[in-house]
């Protein structure tokens, strides 16, 4: 196991009817700002319920956070936060809601140029505060909930915010908020949650077994209870396993003492910035194809991902490989999600503007070992087309 560095301190509460906590999780004396995104919190009555949950406080909303949030709306918040003197901020909504919050939350106490906290090679941002933040989740798919990351686009690129100031105080997880959420959407979730496992487990083996055997235990369960959220929605025993999944895929704890290999979303941060694919659904697209172009370097792991995973008893090994590849993309297809670039008309013409965009965010060395230069980047796109 490789050393590792785990600090978590978000208090998380799960369950039905946990939005009437609110008033003891938010400071009394706080004056509070509640941002959300385009108008679904307002359409299905969370916001309204969460508003009855903070009596006798001063409170301001700020709505509008669109998905893949933009930094020049965030900046207007920004404005809010300093003008009212805003102590504590309430994000409600999924991960662009989230993610857009904890840069508010940076932004609001950093006197320099704010471009400065978006940081392309994932240092942290310099700041030494932030605003103190909640959340309330009502898309199960990112982890934001309970990490300190959050993905900030400006002028169509796509870049990470770090920060040891922006874990959420809380978070509540009230699965039946996530009841009205589009299919389409919740077929996002598992399968963002299923790469974020992935992309901290099929790497190479360096015999950390409770890792391994937690990062399966999370595919499993998304498999397993992944076809039922979709088809049932209010089916709440599918949906609260796929919301504890999500949270426990990204909060550092599978990927505390492993190599990770996050190759999937950084391409794929670029073909969402380019085209305006939401982000999960250019995770499908790519996952298979990295597996196929990268075999040899994740071999050991791939074999143990058939087999644990997908149970597959085939004896010969680049066929036990090849099989937990095509169970992948079919159980993606499963649930509605395309697997192909030519599925959203994206051909290789293209090509260049992905691999430009990589280079100009320096993402010529990815991988676990950062070996996976621009060209390997292309053969993936073109796997992948
Ligand atoms: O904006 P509203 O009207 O609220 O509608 C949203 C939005 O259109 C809707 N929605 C959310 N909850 C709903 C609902 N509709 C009905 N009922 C509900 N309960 O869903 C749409 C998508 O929301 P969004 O927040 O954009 O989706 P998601 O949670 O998938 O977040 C995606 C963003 O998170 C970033 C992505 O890059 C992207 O910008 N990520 C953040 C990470 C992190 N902080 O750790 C890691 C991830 O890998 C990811 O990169
Ligand atoms: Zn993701």
């Amino acid at each position: 196991m490789l050393n590792f560095d785990f600090y978590n301190p978000t208090h998380i509460v799960f369950g039905k009817d946990t939005l009437n906590q609110l008033d003891s999780l938010v400071p009394k004396n706080a004056k509070v700002l509640i941002t959300y995104g385009g108008g679904s919190v307002k359409k299905f009555g969370t916001l309204e319920t969460v508003l009855k949950n903070l009596p006798n406080r001063e409170v301001f909303e700020f709505g509008g956070i669109e998905p893949n949030p933009q930094f020049d709306t965030l900046m207007k918040a920004v404005e809010i936060v300093k003008e009212k003197n805003i102590d504590f901020l309430l994000a409600v909504g999924g991960g662009s809601v989230m993610d857009g919050t904890k840069f508010i939350a940076l932004a609001a106490n950093y006197s320099g140029d704010a471009l400065d906290l978006l940081t392309p090679e994932f240092e942290l941002a310099p700041v030494d505060r932030a605003t103190p933040m909640g959340t309330v989740v009502t898309l199960p798919a990112t982890g934001s909930e309970m990490n300190n990351g959050a993905v900030i686009s400006h002028k169509n690129i796509k870049v990470p915010v770090f920060s040891m100031f922006t874990f959420p105080k809380f978070s509540i997880l009230d699965p039946t908020l996530t009841f009205t959420l589009p299919k389409t959407q919740v077929a996002n979730g598992i399968v963002d949650t299923f790469i974020h496992t992935v992309e901290q487990y099929v790497t190479y083996p360096v015999d950390a077994r409770f890792q391994d055997r937690t990062a399966e235990g999370i595919l499993q369960t998304l498999i397993e209870v992944g076809k039922t959220t979709l088809d049932e929605p209010e089916n709440y025993d599918a949906r609260a396993n796929l919301v504890w999944c999500a949270t426990m895929a990204l909060n550092g704890l599978i990927g505390a003492g492993v190599p990770q290999d996050w190759t999937t979303h950084m391409i794929g941060h670029e073909i969402t910035a380019i085209f305006g694919i939401d982000h999960a659904k250019t995770l499908a697209v790519l996952q298979p194809a990295i597996w196929e172009v990268r075999k040899e370097q994740k071999r050991k792991k791939l074999i143990q991902y058939a087999e644990r995973v997908w149970h597959i008893c085939e004896e010969n090994e680049d066929k036990k490989i090849d099989l937990a590849i095509s169970k992948t993309r079919e159980f993606f297809e499963s649930l509605g999600m395309k697997t192909h670039l030519s599925d959203y008309n994206i051909t290789e013409a293209q090509f260049d503007d992905i691999i430009k965009s990589l280079e100009h965010n320096k993402r010529t060395a990815l991988s676990e070992s950062g070996d996976l230069t621009l060209k390997i980047s292309r053969e993936i796109l073109q796997k992948a087309l």
